[in-house]
């Protein structure tokens, strides 16, 4: 499958721009990049050449919150749902950190809390690639 038969075949669900996922019609950010993925039976799928080592932030049918994913020092992709363990807010993405607006919780790029008052881990989903895409078990 070549290129642009891949992208036709996911689809392109919002624009990231300044570390949160915005509708096209909102693209005025200049470092917005274009999300492409597919979700389909609980699997979310990107677009592995997309991801240019930045944390990505996608937005599923299935959450209210959006998922942040980022690859860790050994190669290795994570996905965390960007939900507070505190009381429940949508989080924000400040580089590799994950920063609640509410109380101050601050989470590292795994999901560990690094700041109270939170004491639980972000939830992770199971990820997998190959050689073109990135899988995001979110069921
Ligand atoms: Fe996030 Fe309270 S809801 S710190």
């Amino acid at each position: 499958m070549n290129d642009i038969s891949r992208r036709e075949a996911l689809q392109t669900l919002g624009v990231l721009c300044c570390g949160a996922l915005m509708p096209p019609a909102l693209m005025s950010c200049a470092s917005s990049k274009q999300v492409t993925q597919k979700e389909e039976a609980n699997v979310l799928t990107l677009l592995l050449d997309e991801y240019e080592g930045d944390t990505l932030i996608v937005k599923s049918k299935k959450y209210m919150y959006p998922i942040s994913v980022s690859r860790s020092e050994d190669g290795k992709f994570i996905a965390l749902l960007m939900q507070c363990t505190h009381k429940g807010c949508e989080l924000r993405s400040e580089g590799t950190y994950l920063v609640c607006p509410c109380h101050g919780s601050e989470f590292d790029s795994q999901g560990k809390v690094l700041n109270p008052p939170a004491d639980k881990p972000l939830r992770a989903f199971p990820v997998r690639t190959d050689e073109q895409y990135i899988y995001i078990d979110i069921s």
